[in-house]
């Protein structure tokens, strides 16, 4: 079993499964987070019950699993990549037969990767170990969540105008990997032929656009518009 995993389809598989883990993770976050579009009471109320929820406690060290075995991986398959091809294809080769997200999806993960960093510490650790500020909704006090994400992107200075550039290129560069991702992934395990490989690459594509979009909509609706 363990010489499955080391092997190079066990990898590949074991980034798949957690790739696709994420990508429903992507799906409830994104739905979430549009409830800032509600405005304070709609989000703060589907914040505070996402956090008093049971399953969403249980899935969110899962969830950290998720990220950490799907960048491991992506890390271990890359450098074996270099090792095993420390000669570069020629470039025409090379464009011949991928395009470049496919190339560059270390790259594009590592945008993402340094997007999550600054992300986790200008929400989720101010909610879990800071002190955000709290609001009464229909008579129950709870944490502002609405503030502390619509003040990132309205504070009005330079620094919001950077965060909403920061947090869209990160958006764009995850749309752009999931791009790709999808499609390999179903490839991996094993849900590609001639037939399903359109349909696959088209779903993927949609998925791709409706995340970059449908994230970057936030930061351009609290930005310029409300
Ligand atoms: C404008 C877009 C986004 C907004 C407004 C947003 C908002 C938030 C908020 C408020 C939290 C803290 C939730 C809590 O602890 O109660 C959070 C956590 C988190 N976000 Fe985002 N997020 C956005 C985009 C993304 C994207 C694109 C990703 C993935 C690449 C992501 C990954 C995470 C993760 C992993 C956590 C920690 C786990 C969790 O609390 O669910 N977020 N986000």
């Amino acid at each position: 079993m363990s010489n499955f995993f080391n092997s190079s389809i066990g990898k590949k598989l074991i980034m798949s499964i957690s790739g696709l883990f994420l990508i429903m993770f992507l799906l409830v976050h994104l739905t979430a987070n549009l409830f800032l579009l509600g405005g304070s009471d709609v989000f703060n109320l589907s914040a505070h019950f996402m956090d008093s929820n049971i399953i969403i406690q249980i899935m969110q060290p899962i969830l950290a699993l998720g990220f950490f075995l799907h960048i491991l991986y992506s890390l271990i398959v890359q450098f074996h990549n270099w090792k095993s091809r420390p000669v570069k294809y020629a470039k025409v080769n090379q464009k011949e037969a991928s395009t470049w997200v496919s190339r560059n999806m270390i790259w594009l993960g590592v945008f993402v990767f340094a997007f999550l960093f600054i992300h986790i510490i200008n929400f989720f650790w101010v909610l879990k170990f800071g002190e955000p500020g709290t609001v009464m909704v229909n008579g129950e006090e709870m944490e502002d969540a609405y503030t502390l994400v619509t003040g990132l992107f309205t504070s009005g200075g330079v620094l919001a105008y950077i965060y909403s550039g920061i947090y869209i290129i990160g958006f764009i560069a995850l749309g752009l990997h999931l791009h790709h991702a999808l499609w390999s992934a179903f490839q991996t395990i094993g849900w590609s032929n001639i037939k399903w490989r359109k349909i696959l690459t088209v779903i993927g594509d949609m998925f791709a656009i409706l995340i970059a979009v449908g994230f970057s909509i936030i930061p351009i609706y609290f930005l310029f518009i409300k």
